[in-house]
């Protein structure tokens, strides 16, 4: 559907965590229209002298009520506002301006059996509408979530109600399920799949970059169509402006926009060429082919380190295409 502006009356705004607040808005157009993943560019109430909107991923919606609720982390100026609008009193009475839907949701392989879902932090928000889609789906859904502490899960009562098994957790301060990052337990689901003969098929993640690149990497690893969730800073949201161009193996491509090109692996990183997902596929590059000996992993592994290094220090991309 296309991209509208609606303006969207607040029904809620509570904070549910630390520095985690949940906006609930009344939005009925973009409500009915909105995919898993894709993400409203807010003008934020009362904050008239600031242009920029701030983007946000939608958590759920009721597309009868013609709601959206969206979990945000209080992070700097415009958050910050935000987590003092108080849907009654008369200055926010008129809403939040919402731009949506905007960006590529989350395109899960049609023919997706098994798929494990790992958010980290609000990281784990922009993923509930796609684990209801697939189970809507019929797909086998497993979920790793990771926070700093049991209080910062704050999505874990809604994923553990629509599972049939609870989500995977861990805390870095170990207050609640795996103490430590919540990685280990991406690795442990792999090898368990693998193991049973019932090997995942999809890997979609949303969280801090680093979790994102060492799930990918994992990912890449065992062969596991993977995509990520890209947030960069963005100034239109529409297309217009470059602000939220990002390097990818097929060039320069703006973060926030439907585009039609597929991504590619580069390094242990998925760098890709469409909008604000980026996807990558493992399988079948030249170095899967070298299989699972030792000598094979270990290879494979080299490979990669060197890839990421040169990335990092800026060595051009095609010297370390792996397919
Ligand atoms: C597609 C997309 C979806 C997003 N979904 C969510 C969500 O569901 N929940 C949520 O809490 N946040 C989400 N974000 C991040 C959110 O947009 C920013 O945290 C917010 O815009 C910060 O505004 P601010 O005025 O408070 O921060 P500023 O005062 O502008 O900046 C303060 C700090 O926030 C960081 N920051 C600013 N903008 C971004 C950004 N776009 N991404 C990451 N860090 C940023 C800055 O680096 C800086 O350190 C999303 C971002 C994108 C691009
Ligand atoms: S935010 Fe303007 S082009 Fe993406």
């Amino acid at each position: 559907m296309a991209l509208v502006n609606e303006r969207a009356r607040i029904l809620a705004n509570e904070e549910v965590g630390p520095n985690l607040y949940l906006m609930e808005l009344a939005a009925s157009h973009i409500a009915a229209s909105i995919e898993p993943g894709q993400f409203v560019h807010m003008k934020v109430p009362s904050m008239e002298a600031h242009i920029l909107r701030r983007p946000f991923s939608v958590y759920a919606r009721d597309a009868a009520a013609g709601t959206l609720e969206v979990l945000y982390q209080s992070v700097g100026f415009g958050t910050d506002h935000m987590t003092r609008i108080e849907p009654e009193r008369a200055e926010h009475l008129s809403g939040a301006e919402l731009i949506g839907p905007v960006g590529r949701g989350w395109q899960p392989p049609a023919n997706a059996r098994r798929a494990l879902l790992v958010g980290g932090g609000v990281g784990a928000a922009p993923l509930f509408m796609l684990c209801e889609s697939l189970i809507s789906a019929g797909v086998r859904t497993d979920v790793v979530l990771g926070a700093q502490t049991e209080a910062a899960l704050t999505c874990r009562g809604r994923y553990e109600a629509l599972l049939d098994e609870p989500p995977r957790c861990a805390t870095d301060d170990g207050s609640f399920g795996r103490e430590g990052f919540c990685t280990s337990l991406v690795a442990e689901a792999l090898a368990e799949a693998a193991e049973a003969g019932e090997p995942y098929d999809y890997l979609a993640v949303c969280g801090p970059e680093p979790l994102m690149k060492i799930v990918a990497g994992m990912a890449a690893e065992a062969g596991v169509p993977c995509e990520v969730s890209m947030e960069k800073r963005m100034a239109c949201g529409v297309g217009a402006c470059l602000s939220c161009v990002v390097d990818t193996v097929d060039g320069k491509q703006r973060a926030c926009v439907p585009c039609s090109m597929r991504g590619r692996w580069y390094g242990r990183w998925a760098i890709a060429s469409t909008q604000r997902n980026l996807f990558g596929r493992a399988a079948g590059t030249p170095l899967q082919s070298l299989g699972q000996s030792s000598l094979g992993r270990t290879v494979r592994r080299t490979v990669r380190f060197a890839a990421e290094l040169a990335w990092w220090r800026g060595v051009p991309a095609a010297l370390f295409r792996l397919r």
